[in-house]
């Protein structure tokens, strides 16, 4: 798959994941193949102050090629004063978050707000595709809520700013994380732009490979973002890949134990053992789910401090 000079091995992508996508998570998905992955939303205002936490988010792993910065902003005014500090990090793509539905970042016009203001995407598009030299994408959902869908009008203006990635979460933002995702809407946005070169992607309710082929055979989509599928679970984008090609790959409790123990590793790297063994609670008890005795390493995993509990936790399931 190709998105101007850009070419992906395969259409499976890490969704962007505030609080999860950070470098560790990210090598880990292209340690299972996953084509690209997304940052985590950074704010265009505290990138443009200087802000050397939301720089961080920006960091990547040793050898992590391609790249695609998630940024959000309500105007292009804080997107053109960090354009020189997001340029340093040589995104792969830049892409715009209209989908995000908390409060904090909704009542700053930004995130899914966005869709209630269409003009101001259209001039962060055209100021990116103008500026920054590479592709550039946007995230969004259906509309605000059951009574005000515009994706249509949105995605049209996203298109002709110059967009060259369109993803489309099929919720609207009343609904939040719940609700079912509304495929056929994927379906009629791809054929929206069938004759064009604007890619579309998928997004919502993608929470096994199974559902990764499922929609893009539903909807034609040319790509999928996984997303909550993927915690503990980087395993979806070579499931999905082999799918694609008509093979079933089973997952081993070995390649699961193993799995954890290295992207524990990249956490301790990147944030060293503290931080890394601390936040690694909120994916490993993911990886683990489903597993018999789930609920015992879960437990322990709860309140790890350091590699050798993680250990621990993965001895319970020794015999399995
Ligand atoms: C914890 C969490 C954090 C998220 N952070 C972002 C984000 O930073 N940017 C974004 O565009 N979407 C974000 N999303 C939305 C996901 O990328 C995705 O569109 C959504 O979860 C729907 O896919 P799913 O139903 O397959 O999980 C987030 C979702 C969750 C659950």
């Amino acid at each position: 798959m190709q998105i101007k000079n850009l070419v992906f091995e395969s259409p499976f992508f890490l969704a962007p994941l505030a609080g999860y996508t950070d470098a560790p998570f990210r090598h880990i998905a292209h340690d299972w193949h996953s084509a690209c992955a997304v940052t985590e939303m950074v704010s265009a205002e505290g990138l443009a102050r200087n802000s050397g936490k939301t720089e961080d988010l920006l960091a990547r792993y040793e050898g992590e090629e391609k790249l695609i910065v998630q940024l959000f902003a309500p105007s292009r005014d804080p997107v053109q004063r960090c354009l020189d500090r997001l340029l340093k990090h040589d995104p792969a793509m830049i892409d715009i978050n209209c989908g995000c539905p908390v409060p904090k970042v909704v009542k700053t016009g930004a995130g899914s707000a966005m869709m209630r203001h269409i003009d101001d995407i259209y001039d962060i598009v055209s100021f990116l595709c103008a500026n920054a030299g590479c592709p550039v994408s946007v995230k969004f959902r259906l509309g605000w809520d059951s009574g005000s869908i515009n994706w249509p009008e949105f995605a049209s203006a996203c298109a002709s700013a110059g967009a060259s990635m369109l993803t489309l979460h099929a919720r609207t933002r009343s609904q939040m994380y719940s609700g079912k995702a509304d495929w056929t809407q994927i379906r009629k946005l791809k054929e929206m732009f069938r004759d064009t070169d604007v890619k579309i992607f998928a997004s919502g309710d993608l929470f096994t490979a199974e559902d990764g082929i499922s929609v893009m055979r539903q909807t034609g989509c040319d790509g999928v973002m996984f997303a909550r599928g993927a915690i503990g679970n980087p395993f979806i984008f070579t499931r999905a890949e082999e799918l694609l090609k008509g093979n079933s790959r089973v997952i081993s409790t070995d390649e699961i134990r193993n799995t954890m123990l290295r992207h524990l590793d990249y956490m301790i790297e990147h944030y060293g053992s503290e931080v890394g063994c601390r936040d690694m609670r909120k994916h490993a008890v993911h990886y683990v789910k489903g597993l018999a005795e789930a609920s015992r390493v879960k437990a322990v995993i709860n309140s790890a401090r350091t590699r050798q509990d993680y250990l621990e936790a993965l001895s319970l399931l020794e015999d399995i």
